[in-house]
Formats: structure tokens, sequence, C-alpha cells
């Protein structure tokens, strides 16, 4: 089963709200996101792990809400003491993801932006590049698609960008393939974009043994704060 939650945040966040959130998160995540410049970051930050605590508990029940976290030798966060569980978290702009399965999965979301194409042709295969190059006006959607889908798919196998983008295509017959195929020859994983909203793209990558996502969920802050709130008054975390 593959499964993934969004949640949109709103920055403008008050002291007693932060300081649930911060009740919810692991003594180091809350050391981690003390240490970011910007307040976004921090908040960001925050809202992930409680989002992953959230949204496991909401799927397989309470033991989720004090995971504990490993992470492989690529910075991959996996869960300690839940080896068949696999997660992972993107957060750009106002959004946080989390993706949930059975098997390896990778999620990655990105804000629209003008982009320079000379980056398109710097990190993706030539083929990459021409099918973003073919319609001028839907150059910026399709480079934010391809760049999310294979984002998600370097964070699937857990290498992140120790996997060179440029190591694998996503264009078959003039078309983002549903599959992505290693050079190295790895087993082929499956690929998901979704529009998020007008500005954002989500890329989810999970284990060919599965055909398509299960279900996809929007929360927004409230129902975060909700989950908080319940662990707190239940002494859980
Ligand atoms: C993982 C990576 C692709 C993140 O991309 P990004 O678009 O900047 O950020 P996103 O918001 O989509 O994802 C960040 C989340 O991915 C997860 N993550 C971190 N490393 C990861 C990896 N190797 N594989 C999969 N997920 C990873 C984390 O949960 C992180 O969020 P958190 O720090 O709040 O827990 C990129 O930062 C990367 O490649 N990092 C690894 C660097 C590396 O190889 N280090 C070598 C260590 S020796």
């Amino acid at each position: 089963m593959v499964t993934a939650a969004f949640l949109n945040i709103n920055f403008d966040i008050d002291k007693r709200a932060r300081r649930l959130i911060e009740s919810t998160v692991s003594s180091e995540r809350l050391e981690r996101s003390r240490r970011y410049h910007f307040k976004e970051d921090t908040i960001r930050s925050l809202m992930s792990e409680c989002l992953l605590k959230m949204y496991a508990h909401r799927r397989f029940g309470p033991a989720f809400s004090s995971i504990s976290l490993i992470y492989n030798e690529y910075g991959k966060p996996l869960l300690k003491n839940h080896p068949d569980i696999h997660f992972n978290l993107s957060h750009s702009g106002n959004w946080v993801a989390c993706a949930l399965s059975d098997k390896p999965v990778g999620v990655d979301v990105e804000a629209k932006k003008k982009i320079n194409l000379s980056l398109a042709k710097r990190f993706f295969s030539p083929e990459e590049y021409g099918f973003i190059t073919e319609n001028p006006e839907e150059s910026n959607d399709r480079f934010f698609r391809i760049w999310v889908l294979k984002e998600s798919y370097i964070k699937a196998i857990g290498m992140g960008l120790s996997c060179g983008l440029d190591t694998f295509c996503l264009i078959e017959n003039g078309r983002i393939s549903r599959q992505a195929i290693h050079k190295g020859g790895t087993k082929p994983m499956q690929l998901e974009s979704r529009r998020i909203d007008e500005r954002y793209w989500a890329g989810i990558c999970y284990d060919s043994a599965f055909r398509s996502i299960d279900k996809l969920e929007f929360f927004d802050q409230e129902a975060l704060l909700g989950y908080a709130a319940s662990m707190q008054s239940a002494g859980l975390k």
C-alpha cells in the first residue's frame, strides 16, 4: 500500500501552537529545528516530524506517536523499530508531505517558479531536455514534473543526490514514463506526479509491487494542532 499526506502550513503560528507542535517531536528534531536561521525552516522542520507522527498514528495506531528514527549512509531517515514500514518527508514553501508504504518510498514537493532552461540541460538527460523544451508554453510545468519525479526516485532508493539526476531518464516514447529504471540495473520503481495546488508539484516514487497510490490526503494546520493537543493531554509523545 502507498499513501501520502500533504499538510498546508500557515507560518503565522502563535507561541502556544508552536509549543504544542514542539511537544510532539523528538529532542533531536527540536534541537535541529532551532539551528535554522529562518523561522520558516524551523516551522517546516517541526511540522514535518509532527505530520509523520500524526499520519503514522492514523494509519497504524498510537504506538507510532513515539517513534525513533535511524538514518542510512546517505541520511535517509527510517523507522528504528518498524523495518517493514517506510516513509519519506519533503517540505517546500507552505507544504509538507509525508509518504508511507510497506516498501521503500520517496516524495518530493516543489514550488513552481520561472526556470532557467540551462538548469534542465545541465541536470537532465537529452530526452528529458527535449521533452521540456518542445512546447514553450508547458516548459515550466514539464520541468517541475520531471524534477519532483527525479527527486522522489533518488529519495525512494535512499541515495539522495549521491545518485546523479542524469543517471536515469524518465522519458519513454516522448512521454513521461510511469517507471524509473536506473542505468545500474536496479529494479524499476513506479512514479506519479500530482499538482498540489496552482504553484506546487509533488512526485511520489514507490515499489513496483504496487500499481498505484492508494490514497492522498490533505490536512490543514488545525488538524495537526488537534493531534498535538490530544497527544499532550494523553501524555504521549
Ligand atoms: C535528500 C535530498 C534529495 C533532499 O532534497 P530537498 O529537495 O532539498 O528536500 P526535501 O524537503 O524534499 O526532503 C528533505 C527530507 O528528505 C529526507 N531525506 C534526507 N536525506 C534523504 C535521503 N538520502 N534519501 C531520502 N530522503 C532523505 C529527510 O526526511 C528530509 O527532511 P528532514 O530533514 O526535515 O527530516 C538532498 O538533500 C540530499 O541528497 N541529501 C543527501 C546528501 C548526502 O548524500 N549526504 C551524504 C551523507 S554522508
